[in-house]
């Protein structure tokens, strides 16, 4: 900043972080920050509290002083129950050694395996609407994002021939975030092989974001690096935020062929040093002990979420059934309002947060996310305020 106030170049935020739009949804939290009584389905996060078997394999580890850094790549016990755990569920190899390293979160492994791939100006190919950290993403490493339009007419699954339309030459990766945050879309084997047979035929990579691969309904999840030829193209990440109510902790992984897991590390070395220790020792009992916990949560959120799908149709908000994750989706058409308004109306008028789907590119435009990991009397309750809200203004809307 000059003496007389102008901004100058030398005195400017940098370009590429100008360049990212403030979050939606945090706009759209901000707003409710003071008020109370509300009912939140905005945020995507498990209602339950992580296990305590869990809980309490951390606390242990720190009451026996295992309080500093852990190897940059993680403990080897971890990568190797998690090298484990995806050869049993997938069937797929990775070599604990050197071609898993344990994150903060998926949050950081997107950012690496951005990072480790992107050269100024390569474009990477992905979903619209998806989860917003991927777009950022994208454009810190210096890339370009190229979004390809999703629609409730194809359960918002993204298709080979949309992303083909999409392939320049400076196409490097397709970055694929299934099960769905925002939509709860699930991608079957055979939309997963066409999507392989791009990435060969044009030998791109593909970054998989499989945080909520455990989180399926009445269907298989399919890893994508399990898939024939697939594994040495992929960037592949998981974590325990979801699966495993562990959000607070900030634990994930990636997992790539040794080259790009030595370029994500150069990276993770740097910013991040180790994941945090005593979160990996609760992973490791996540992984070793907490099996059943996971199916008893996928019960529940199995139970409300066909009472979403089964209420929200039966008010008008017209949704397709999601087959992953923990949102459902629904068009706001029958009100006549856009989703800002929708969900800034419900806000004011009923007190239920939800997030407009806008908020996840522009063809989540007309939708809203509902996130229903929240106890099943507290989601009766916002039905309830919800189903008042859309019955005023349907008849308005006449
Ligand atoms: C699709 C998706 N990927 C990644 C993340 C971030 O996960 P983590 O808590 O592991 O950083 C989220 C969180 O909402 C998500 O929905």
């Amino acid at each position: 900043m000059s003496d007389d106030g102008q901004v100058t170049h030398k005195g400017a935020i940098s370009q590429h972080v100008q360049s990212l739009s403030a979050s939606g949804i945090r706009r759209f939290f901000d707003l409710l920050s003071n008020m109370e009584g509300i009912i939140s389905l905005g945020v995507g996060e498990p209602d339950f509290v992580t296990p305590t078997n869990i809980r309490n394999a951390a606390v242990r580890s720190i009451e026996e002083g295992r309080t500093h850094y852990t190897s940059n790549y993680g403990l080897i016990e971890l990568r190797q129950a998690i090298s484990h755990h995806l050869e049993r569920l997938y069937g797929v190899e990775y070599d604990p050694a050197t071609e898993i390293i344990v994150t903060t979160g998926v949050s950081e492994a997107l950012n690496l395996a951005m990072l480790a791939i992107i050269d100024r100006g390569d474009e990477v190919i992905c979903s619209d609407p998806c989860y917003v950290a991927y777009q950022p993403a994208v454009l810190l490493a210096g890339g370009v994002f190229v979004p390809v339009p999703t629609s409730a007419a194809h359960d918002f699954r993204m298709l080979a021939q949309d992303v083909e339309e999409r392939i320049t030459s400076r196409t490097k990766a397709i970055l694929l975030g299934y099960p769905s945050n925002p939509t709860g879309a699930v991608m079957e084997r055979d939309d997963l092989l066409a999507v392989a047979e791009l990435a060969r035929r044009h030998d791109l990579f593909v970054i998989a974001d499989e945080i909520y691969d455990r989180l399926v309904y009445g269907t298989e999840h399919i890893c994508f690096s399990a898939l024939a030829g697939m594994r040495d193209r992929t960037l592949l990440m998981g974590g325990f935020s979801k699966a495993y109510a562990m959000t607070g902790w900030r634990l994930a992984y990636a997992c790539a062929r040794v080259d790009l897991t030595e370029a994500m590390m150069r990276v993770h070395q740097y910013i991040t040093m180790s994941a945090p220790t005593a979160a990996q020792y609760a992973a490791l009992e996540a992984l070793r002990n907490g099996e059943e916990d996971v199916r008893g949560m996928l019960a529940e959120y199995d139970r409300r979420r066909r009472m979403m799908v089964r209420e929200l149709n039966a008010m008008g908000l017209t949704c397709f059934e999601p087959r992953g994750a923990f949102y459902c989706f629904p068009s706001v058409r029958v009100t006549g309002l856009s989703d800002e308004a929708f969900a800034e109306g419900l806000l004011m008028e009923e007190k239920v947060a939800v997030v407009p789907g806008s908020a996840f590119g522009q063809f989540g435009v007309g939708h809203v996310r509902i996130c229903y990991a929240m106890p099943y009397e507290v989601l009766e309750q916002a039905l309830e305020r919800i189903r008042g809200f859309v019955d005023r203004h349907r008849t308005s809307a006449k």
